[in-house]
């Protein structure tokens, strides 16, 4: 475990090394980048221009909540609206690691000409070491590309910049809520976004459902941490599936989509475990996604497996 006291100094150190001039940050709203972000603005001030890319991808409320938490932590932030561009990306495209390639580099396209506007060739990101070591590498399979690892484009032409790159997920927690990064607790939520979260095609509709199906998964739990009923788990969340099911919807046959719930508590996400939850909340959550998809999703399933073997999201 790292001493936050002691890791800040020599970060801010080394990002002074590392960055002669400017540097835009690739800020997602999650605990790692936004960490990432404070450090870099302690290092060089106005120096630094944070830029938070709405991908259409995103969680319902999203924008507003990650700005909401950027003010609080007291960074500053432009949002890019770029949803078209992910959209075009991910025409066409099932296989989960193109689709994070296309992510990436999708996002490495925006950066790139937010960083043009701003003056510089350097992009400070998140990425912490999960992320490089499940993305590959020389000495290593790779279990899926992380957006901000293996998916940057060979051609990219940002010089790439890591602060955090040798920590765990419990350490950035530790270090996020040393530098006042409020709710430093919160679930993690995937660079890629809801991309990975609808398996099969990512059309706007799928990815509306899904977004759907996830609050009301963050809703319910969210709920049942308050009541008493769970403790709060690492992770929880709904999965779009690429197969159709059979439902009923008053009098008629309905051909419709199916979900996954995915609820699984962990320490640093190299291993998980699934939660085991009351009935009455997985019933819950079922009765509102068939209710408020009624006619779209006619069936919901509860993922029961440990990573490994499974990974916690799906793709
Ligand atoms: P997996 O699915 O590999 O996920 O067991 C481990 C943790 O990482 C999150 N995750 C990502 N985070 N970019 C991210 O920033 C990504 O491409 C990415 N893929 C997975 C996942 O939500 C879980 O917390």
């Amino acid at each position: 475990m790292i001493d936050p006291a002691k890791f800040v100094p020599e970060a801010i150190e080394r990002l002074r090394r590392e960055v002669p001039d400017k540097t835009l940050i690739a800020a997602s709203g999650g605990i790692d980048s936004t960490t990432a972000a404070l450090l870099t603005e302690r290092a060089l001030g106005d120096r630094a221009r944070a830029v938070f890319v709405d991908t259409g991808l995103l969680r319902a409320g999203e924008v507003e909540r990650v700005s909401e938490f950027f003010r609080k932590s007291g960074l500053r932030f432009d949002v890019v609206l770029a949803a078209d561009r992910f959209f075009a990306a991910l025409e066409g495209v099932t296989d989960p690691e193109v689709k994070r390639r296309r992510i990436g580099e999708a996002f490495i396209r925006v950066f790139e000409a937010e960083a043009d506007r701003f003056g510089t060739d350097r992009l400070v990101q998140g990425t912490i070491a999960p992320d490089w070591i499940e993305s590959g590498g020389a000495l290593r399979d790779t279990i899926k590309t992380h957006h901000n690892v293996g998916g940057l484009p060979p051609d990219i032409r940002l010089k790439v910049v890591e602060p955090l790159r040798d920590l765990y997920k419990d350490e950035v927690r530790a270090l996020a809520r040393y530098l006042g990064v409020p709710d430093a607790d919160r679930q993690p939520f995937p660079g890629p976004g809801l991309a990975v979260r609808v398996t099969g095609l990512v059309t706007p509709d799928r990815v509306r459902r899904a977004r759907v199906a996830n609050a009301i998964v963050e809703e319910e739990i969210e709920r049942a941490v308050g009541d008493g009923k769970i403790r709060r788990p690492w992770q929880y969340f709904a999965v779009l599936l690429p197969v159709r099911s059979v439902g009923v919807l008053g009098d008629n046959r309905v051909h419709g989509e199916v979900v996954s719930v995915r609820v699984v508590e962990s320490i640093d996400a190299m291993t998980a475990t699934s939660m085991d939850l009351p009935r009455s909340v997985l019933g819950r959550i079922a009765e509102r996604i068939t209710r408020e998809l009624s006619g779209e999703v006619v069936r919901v399933l509860y993922d029961i497996t440990d990573k490994p073997p499974a990974t916690i999201e799906w793709e």
